[in-house]
């Protein structure tokens, strides 16, 4: 039977060296979660990055590629500067904002590290065009791999391959700022069918794509360079079942227990993001901090716990935002709490699997704000573990998920007095009101979840092609 690789930047397990050895952890953030899910079902293969390998010897070295073969890893290994200029340069320092709306982030100095993109592209094109038998399908995701379909095009004609963006597709008066868009287009433009997670994206992708390339609009897709690529929106989900039994778990159950016990009576409101500027955290602890000016009979009543999640640690716009959420948690407290009390408590590190749905499941509310965001997941999860339609969600409408997820309170994360009202508006809802909006949230969390996602993109993508290819 035909295989399907999977070809993602991120895979699941990243290596981490202690002492010379090395051990494989838990990637975190929404593709790796969401897709590792689908790659436990099947028999697909995995091309990706699996950290840095450097430190080891080379039996420990051994050992972490026998293990990543185990979990059908096939590894793209990154040189210390393809990692400086294609991941943290050209990806996370030009793409990732700009996708995002942020251009005062947006570093277009150098372009070293766009030749690092696409080379480093090329070489996981390579990897997935050798491993790949005929006839398979590629799946290939993300923006820090918008090039591969066209390169894998050109070296394996016969193969299916489709390409799926997990972030925003921007407006086209955004998109043509990229010195390099035309590129961009003609990468993603090899593949047989796009993926995105809502019709807003994808008809941006249209736009941008008839305004720079002259593409041929038709109903299904576009037609370019003689061409037709289809185009779809697939909202993703997440492992609803993992989350909903793990949330039910004795385990789980007491750890909530003891959460709220330690909580003292307090409301317990929750935010978890990866600590990347997107997420709005500071915009966030801003409507807390007016909440708690607003309604100071609520000061030792309520815990805003923020676990923030280190990421991209390297990249000097990080380094600073963390500077920022410390610095407006400070003054918070500063201003708020007591010898005894904060009402601001923030976690920077990773959570664990059980304790963050722990989190989910102890918290009253859960603010998920970004300031954009492609899809987020942290809302879904949420949901998912709210066996007993207890708990609010607060949700930007600048998150994908804002499309699917109605029911929550919905809110300008820009506008700090409207979501210090939001936060009003949860904290008094009657329960019965409450409770049917968080039904109606698990119950679409619960019935479109990853593995539906996955179906139906791959289902599209089998009723493609493979075609031949002008460019082959
Ligand atoms: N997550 C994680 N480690 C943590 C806390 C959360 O990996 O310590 C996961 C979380 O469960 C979710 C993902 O990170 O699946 C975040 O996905 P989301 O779509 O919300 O945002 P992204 O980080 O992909 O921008
Ligand atoms: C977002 C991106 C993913 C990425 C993840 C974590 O979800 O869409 O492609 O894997 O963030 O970021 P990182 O840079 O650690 O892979």
């Amino acid at each position: 039977m035909a295989k399907l690789l999977l070809v993602s930047n991120r895979v699941p397990w990243t290596v981490a060296c202690a002492g010379g050895k090395g051990v494989l952890k838990p990637s975190s953030g929404g593709l790796a979660t969401a897709l590792a899910g689908t790659h436990a079902r099947g028999e697909t293969l995995w091309v990706g990055w699996p950290g840095d390998l450097g430190g080891l010897d080379a039996e420990a070295r051994q050992a972490i590629l026998d293990e990543l073969q185990a979990q059908r890893v096939i590894p793209v290994e990154l040189s210390a500067e393809e990692v400086e200029r294609y991941y943290e340069g050209f990806s996370n320092g030009v793409l990732w904002p700009l996708f995002h709306y942020l251009l005062d982030k947006v570093r277009l100095d150098t372009d070293q590290d766009w030749d690092a993109y696409a080379s480093v592209n090329q070489r996981f094109a390579e990897a997935a065009a050798e491993r790949a038998e005929p006839g398979d399908s590629v799946w290939i995701h993300d923006y820090q791999l918008m090039l591969v379909p066209r390169y894998l095009r050109e070296l394996r004609p016969d193969l299916r391959i489709g390409f799926f963006l997990h972030i925003p597709f921007p407006a086209y008066e955004v998109f043509r700022i990229l010195p390099w868009r035309e590129l961009l287009l003609q990468g993603v433009l090899a593949s047989d069918l796009v993926g995105f997670h809502t019709p807003g994206y994808q008809a941006h992708f249209v736009n941008a794509s008839r305004r720079i390339l002259g593409a041929e609009s038709r109903e299904d897709g576009l037609d370019y360079d003689g061409h037709h690529v289809a185009l779809g929106d697939y909202a993703i989900g997440i492992d609803a079942e993992a989350f909903s039994t793990t949330a039910a778990s004795p385990s789980v159950m007491a750890r909530v227990q003891e959460i709220r016990q330690d909580l003292g009576g307090r409301t317990l409101i929750l935010g978890v993001d990866r600590l990347d500027y997107t997420k709005g955290i500071p915009q966030r602890l801003l409507a807390v901090e007016r909440y708690l000016e607003l309604h100071p009979e609520m000061r030792d009543s309520v815990l805003f716990l923020q676990a923030s999640v280190p990421s991209r640690e390297r990249v000097e716009a990080y380094a600073q935002y963390r500077k920022q959420v410390d610095e407006v948690t400070g003054r918070i407290n500063g201003l708020y709490g007591s010898p005894s009390r904060v009402p601001v408590h923030v976690l920077h590190r990773n959570i664990p699997f059980e304790e963050l749905v722990a989190l989910y499941r102890a918290a009253d509310v859960m603010l998920v704000t970004p300031l954009r965001d492609g899809m987020n997941l942290v809302a879904k999860e949420f949901c998912a573990t709210r066996g007993d339609d207890s708990g609010i969600l607060i949700l930007s409408e600048f998150a994908g998920a804002s499309a699917d997820l109605r029911e929550a309170i919905l809110v300008n994360p820009y506008d700090t007095g409207a979501m210090a009202e939001a936060l009003d508006t949860a904290l008094r809802m009657p329960p019965g009101q409450a409770r049917a909006r968080m039904r109606a949230l698990r119950k679409r969390v619960i019935t479109h979840d990853v593995h539906r996602w996955a179906e139906a993109f791959l289902r599209d993508l089998h009723a493609q092609g493979p075609s031949p290819h002008p460019m082959a």
